[in-house]
C-alpha cells in the first residue's frame, strides 16, 4: 500500500512540476485580481536536481488581471516533503508574509540545508491593494554535495568502459547519481544512457574547479541486481578518468551509497578514439553487448584504476547542460566523384551526424565535416585548419545499424560520406544540433526581411557556439572561450536566451583564471590558447558581463561575489597605466577594415572598467569605493581626451569609425566637441566609405548604439541593411548562414570561420533600438524599463519580446503614413516609461491608448488605467504605465 501511495503521489507530484516547468505559463486567467505565481526558479534553474548553494535565491513571475499592478508581500515556503508543502507546512523555510515587491533573487533563509536532499516550495503575493493570489504550483529543487567530506568515491581509471555491478536488498526510494569525469562521460545504468546531456561535464580549468552533474536516477534502479556502466572520453582534459556516487534511499529509509573505487572493472570499448577536434573511431565489432547489464560476464576486464584526481575543488553543475537539440533533415545529397556522397544540411551548426547503415562486418564508413564547398561539389576543408573532424565507423555487419559520436563535436553544413556500403540514401543520415541547451526567451521580427535573416545567423551563431562556455567558434583547431568575442555579443545573447545561470558560471570561471596579481586572461577556461594579461578589449569581459548581467536581473550577490576580483583586475589595469592611459594591446579592434590604434581601444576598455567599478561599488552600498572610481574615471577620460584626442581635426587617433565610436558611446568626448565629432563619424560612414562600416569586434558593437544617440538611427539602419561588402547583407548573398569571423569572403586555409558569433553583437541593438526594449541602469531587473523604439526609414513594424527575470516585455509597433501604433507589454511588479515613436511628418498628433485619449494638443490627458503621466521630452511623447497591456495609437495631419 505504501508503495503504491508514494508512487501515485510521485507521478501527481511530477506532473505539476512539469506543468511549472513550461516557460511562463500563465496560470488560466478565470478569477479576478492576483494569478498564482508562475515560472518559478531556483538559481535561476527549474526544478534543478543538483545545487550546491546553503542559501539558493528563489524567483517568480507574476500576473494580474488589472493594470499597474506590484508585489507588496510575498509568503515562500520551502518543505522536504511534498505532502507538508501540500499541507501549506514549511518545515524548512515559512518566509511568513514578508513585505517586499522582490520576486526574483529571494534568498532562502530557513533551517539549514542538507546535502543530497529535496525540497519542495511554493509561493503566494499579495497586489499593491492587500489581495493574495493562491499559492503557485509547487517546485523543488535537490541540494547536491555541499562539502568536500559528502565525496566518498575515488577518481578511478584504466580503460574507456568502467562498470560495477550490486544489489538492492528493496527498490529504491530515491537515489541521485553525482557523477564527473575528465574529459567526458556518460553515464549508464541498467542498460540504458542517463539522461539527456552530452559533453558533459562542463569545460573548467580542472587544476582549479570541476563539475560534477547529478541525475535522479531513482527509476533507474530497482530491487535486486543492478549494473553500472561508464564511458568516458577525453574532451579537452587528454585522459580519462571519472568519479561517481550514487546515494540511494530504500524503501525501508536505508541508505545505501554505489561508489566509484578500485573495485571496478575497466575494459576499452569500441570508442577506439576521440578527440574534439579529430573527431571520434567506433568499431562496433569491439562492442561489449550487455556490458551496462547486471549479470554480464566481465572475466577479461581487469580492475579499474584509481588514479589522483584533478587539483580543482568540485561544485555542482548549475547551468543548462549540452544537449542534442535539434534534428536536421538534409536538403540535398550528391555523389561528386565515385564513391564520394555529399550531404548538405542546409545549415551550419555544432553538433554531429547520424549515420544509418546496413552492411558487411568491417566495413568502414567516413564522416568528414566542412562549412564549405568547392565549385566542383567537394568539401572545402581549407578553414578547419589542424582540425581533421572526420568520424569513422567500422560496422558489426548483422543488419541495420546507425551511429553518431559521443565524445566530439563538428562545426559544419556539409558531411562527406566515404565507404557508405552501396549507395546512401538522404534517409541514410541525420544532423544534429548539439549546444548548451539554453531556452529562447526573446524574439524579434521586423517588416523588412533582410532584419530577420541577420538576426537568424546571429541565433544559430550565439547558440552554436555554447558549449558550456562561450567559444569563438566551433569548428576548427581552436572553439576557445575567447573572452573578447564574449563580452560584445553577450548583451544580444542576454536578450535572445535565458542566460543568468550560464553567465553566472562563466563569471566564476573568470574568478578561478583571475592571477593573484589581479591578471585576466584572454580565454577562459585559460589552458592552452591566449595570454596572460589579457588584451584589456579581452579581459573586459569579466567586468562588463558582470555589469550586463546585473543590468538584466538585478543579481545583487552576482555583484558580491565578483566585486573583490573585478577591483584587483581595475587595480591591475592601473598598475599598467602610470600616466592614466593604458597603451598595451594585442589585438585591438580585432579584424576591422580600417586599423584603429590598440592603444586607444585598450584605453577606453580602462575607463569603461573604471567606470562599471564605480557603478558596482555605488550598487553595493560601498560609497568609498564608489567615490574613488569615479574621480579615477575622470583622470583616465582626461588623460584619453589629451593623448587621442585632435581637437583641430575633431577626431580621434587615426579618424576611423572606431576611434570616433569608442570616446561617444561612453560620452568621454569633451561636451563642446561632441557634436562635430559625431558629425564626422557620420560623414565618415556616407561620404568616405559609401554607407559601409569599417569597424571590428570592438567598434561594432557600440558603432549602431553611437548613431542612434545622436539622432542617426536612420544610418545605422542603412549600415544594418547594406547588402555589399563589408556587411552582414553581403554574408547573407554570400550564402552565410551563421555570422562570419571576417567582414571578407574568404574560404582558403587562413583564418576564416563561417561561425563566429562576435559580429552578432549588433543583435541588442536590434532588441534595444528597432525594438526598444531597454533596461533603465537605475533599476536594473526591469524594475523599471524604458520603452523606446526607433522608427525609421522603410521599416513599417517591428515585434520584440525580452524573457526578462520579472516576465514578458514586449514591444510591437507599426507605422503607415499618419498612424503609429506602439503596443506595450509590461508584467506585474515593473514599471515602464513608454517614449511614442513619432513621423516628423504628423503635426499636430494625438495619441490614444485603446479608446482613450491620452494625449491632446501638446497635453497629457488623465484618467486612462495603468498610464500614470505623460510628457514631453524633446520631440517624443513619454507615458510611465505600470504593468499591463497597452495599445497606443498617434494620429496626425
Ligand atoms: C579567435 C578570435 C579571438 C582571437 C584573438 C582568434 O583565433 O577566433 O575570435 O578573439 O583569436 O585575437
Amino acid at each position: 500500500m505504501r508503495n503504491s501511495n508514494s508512487i501515485i503521489k510521485t507521478v501527481v507530484v511530477a506532473a505539476l512540476l512539469a506543468l511549472t516547468a513550461a516557460w511562463a505559463v500563465p496560470v488560466a486567467r478565470a478569477a479576478e485580481g492576483p494569478q498564482a505565481p508562475v515560472t518559478l526558479r531556483c538559481e535561476y534553474l527549474h526544478n534543478p536536481v543538483g545545487i550546491d548553494v546553503r542559501q539558493p535565491r528563489f524567483a517568480w513571475v507574476l500576473h494580474h488581471t488589472e493594470r499597474g499592478q506590484m508585489q507588496s508581500a510575498y509568503e515562500v515556503l520551502v518543505a522536504t516533503t511534498p505532502e507538508l508543502l501540500a499541507q501549506n507546512k514549511g518545515d524548512a523555510w515559512d518566509s511568513g508574509k514578508t513585505a517586499s515587491d522582490d520576486s526574483t533573487q529571494v534568498v532562502y533563509n530557513g533551517k539549514p540545508l542538507e546535502s543530497n536532499r529535496s525540497y519542495w516550495w511554493k509561493v503566494r503575493y499579495w497586489d499593491k491593494d492587500g489581495n493574495v493570489s493562491n499559492y503557485s504550483h509547487p517546485a523543488s529543487f535537490d541540494v547536491a554535495l555541499l562539502s568536500p567530506d559528502d565525496w566518498k568515491g575515488q577518481w578511478i581509471g584504466g580503460a574507456n568502459q568502467l562498470r560495477q555491478e550490486f544489489t538492492l536488498a528493496e527498490a529504491p526510494r530515491r537515489a541521485r547519481a553525482y557523477i564527473t569525469g575528465l574529459g567526458y562521460y556518460e553515464l549508464r545504468l541498467n542498460g540504458k544512457k542517463v539522461g539527456m546531456n552530452y559533453l558533459d561535464p562542463g569545460w573548467t580549468s580542472w587544476g582549479k574547479r570541476v563539475l560534477y552533474v547529478t541525475y535522479d536516477v531513482t527509476a533507474s534502479l530497482h530491487s535486486g541486481s543492478n549494473a553500472v556502466g561508464v564511458m568516458l572520453g577525453q574532451g579537452w582534459f587528454k585522459s580519462r578518468i571519472m568519479l561517481l556516487q550514487m546515494d540511494i534511499e530504500l524503501a525501508s529509509g536505508k541508505h545505501v551509497s554505489v561508489t566509484s573505487g578500485p573495485s571496478w572493472k575497466a575494459m576499452n570499448g569500441p570508442i577506439v578514439s576521440d578527440s574534439l577536434y579529430d573527431g571520434e573511431v567506433y568499431d562496433a565489432r569491439l562492442e561489449t553487448h550487455g556490458w551496462d547489464l547486471p549479470g554480464y560476464k566481465d572475466d577479461g576486464w581487469k580492475p579499474a584504476e584509481s588514479v589522483k584526481g584533478p587539483a580543482g575543488v568540485l561544485s555542482a553543475q548549475m547551468m543548462p547542460p549540452i544537449q542534442d537539440v535539434d534534428t536536421m533533415v538534409p536538403i540535398a545529397l550528391t555523389n561528386p566523384r565515385p564513391g564520394v556522397y555529399v550531404y548538405d544540411l542546409g545549415q551550419n551548426f555544432s553538433g554531429w551526424a547520424e549515420l544509418y547503415v546496413n552492411g558487411p562486418r568491417g566495413a568502414q564508413v567516413q564522416l568528414r565535416f566542412s562549412e564549405l564547398l568547392y565549385d566542383n561539389g567537394m568539401i572545402n576543408r581549407e578553414n578547419l585548419r589542424g582540425a581533421k573532424a572526420r568520424d569513422i565507423y567500422i560496422l558489426r555487419g548483422d543488419g541495420d545499424e546507425h551511429y553518431h559520436p559521443r565524445f566530439t563535436y563538428h562545426g559544419f553544413r556539409y558531411v562527406e560520406v566515404t565507404g557508405y556500403p552501396g549507395a546512401p540514401s538522404l534517409d541514410s543520415l541525420r544532423g544534429h544540433v548539439v549546444h548548451t541547451a539554453v531556452k529562447t526567451t526573446g524574439s524579434f521580427v521586423a517588416s523588412n526581411p533582410l532584419l530577420n535573416q541577420i538576426h537568424k545567423i546571429i541565433r544559430w551563431s550565439d547558440l552554436t557556439n555554447m558549449h558550456s562556455v562561450p567559444t569563438d567558434c566551433d569548428q576548427r583547431d581552436e572553439r576557445q572561450g575567447w573572452m573578447g568575442d564574449a563580452q560584445v555579443s553577450s548583451e544580444g545573447v542576454m536578450l535572445n536566451f535565458d542566460m543568468a545561470a550560464f553567465y553566472s558560471n562563466f563569471l566564476r570561471d573568470m574568478r578561478d583564471d583571475l592571477g593573484a596579481d589581479g591578471t585576466m586572461t584572454d580565454t577562459i577556461p585559460f589552458l592552452t590558447h591566449g595570454r596572460r594579461p589579457a588584451d584589456p578589449a579581452w579581459g573586459t569581459a569579466f567586468p562588463l558581463i558582470c555589469w550586463y548581467l546585473f543590468q538584466q536581473s538585478g543579481d545583487r550577490r552576482l555583484l558580491e561575489e565578483n566585486y573583490d576580483g573585478v577591483k584587483k583586475y581595475v587595480g591591475y589595469l592601473q598598475s599598467r597605466a602610470p600616466d592614466n592611459v593604458l597603451r598595451f594591446s594585442y589585438y585591438g579592434d580585432w579584424v576591422a577594415t580600417e586599423i584603429t590604434p590598440g592603444a586607444e581601444v585598450s584605453d577606453f576598455y580602462y575607463y569603461y572598467d573604471t567606470v562599471v567599478l564605480s557603478k558596482m561599488a555605488a550598487a553595493l552600498g560601498n560609497s568609498a569605493d564608489a567615490e574613488t572610481y569615479t574621480q579615477r574615471a575622470g583622470q583616465i577620460k582626461d588623460a584619453f581626451n589629451k593623448e587621442f584626442f585632435n581637437p583641430t581635426a575633431m577626431t580621434y587617433t587615426t579618424a576611423t569609425q572606431t576611434a570616433n565610436v569608442l570616446p561617444l558611446f561612453l560620452d568621454m568626448v569633451p561636451s563642446d566637441s561632441r557634436r562635430q565629432v559625431a558629425n564626422n563619424l557620420a560623414n565618415n560612414i556616407l561620404y568616405e566609405h559609401n554607407t559601409h562600416l569599417t569597424t571590428g569586434l570592438a567598434g561594432l558593437r557600440y558603432l549602431m548604439p553611437v548613431l542612434t544617440q545622436n539622432g542617426r538611427s536612420d544610418l545605422a539602419y542603412d549600415l544594418a541593411t547594406q547588402t555589399t561588402y563589408p556587411s552582414w547583407g553581403y554574408m547573407l548573398a554570400n550564402g552565410a548562414t551563421t555570422v562570419w569571423e571576417l567582414w571578407e569572403k574568404k574560404v582558403g586555409p587562413a583564418m576564416n570561420s563561417q561561425n563566429h558569433h562576435m559580429m552578432g553583437s549588433v543583435d541588442a541593438w536590434f532588441y534595444e533600438a528597432l525594438g526598444g526594449i531597454n533596461v533603465d541602469p537605475e533599476h536594473p531587473g526591469y524594475r523599471h524599463i524604458r520603452i523606446e523604439p526607433q522608427v525609421t526609414r522603410d521599416l513599417t513594424s517591428v515585434s520584440a519580446t525580452v524573457g526578462s527575470v520579472r516576465g514578458n516585455v514586449t514591444s510591437s509597433w507599426s507605422h503607415e503614413p499618419g498612424v503609429i501604433t506602439l503596443q506595450v507589454d509590461v508584467p506585474v511588479n515593473a514599471t515602464a516609461s513608454v517614449s511614442i515613436p513619432q513621423d516628423p511628418e504628423m503635426t499636430d498628433i494625438a495619441i490614444h491608448e485603446g479608446d482613450r485619449s491620452v494625449w491632446e494638443k501638446g497635453h497629457f490627458v488623465e484618467g486612462t488605467p495603468g498610464v500614470t503621466a505623460g510628457k514631453l521630452d524633446g520631440k517624443r511623447v513619454v507615458f510611465e504605465v505600470g504593468s499591463g497591456m497597452y495599445n497606443f495609437r498617434v494620429t496626425g495631419e
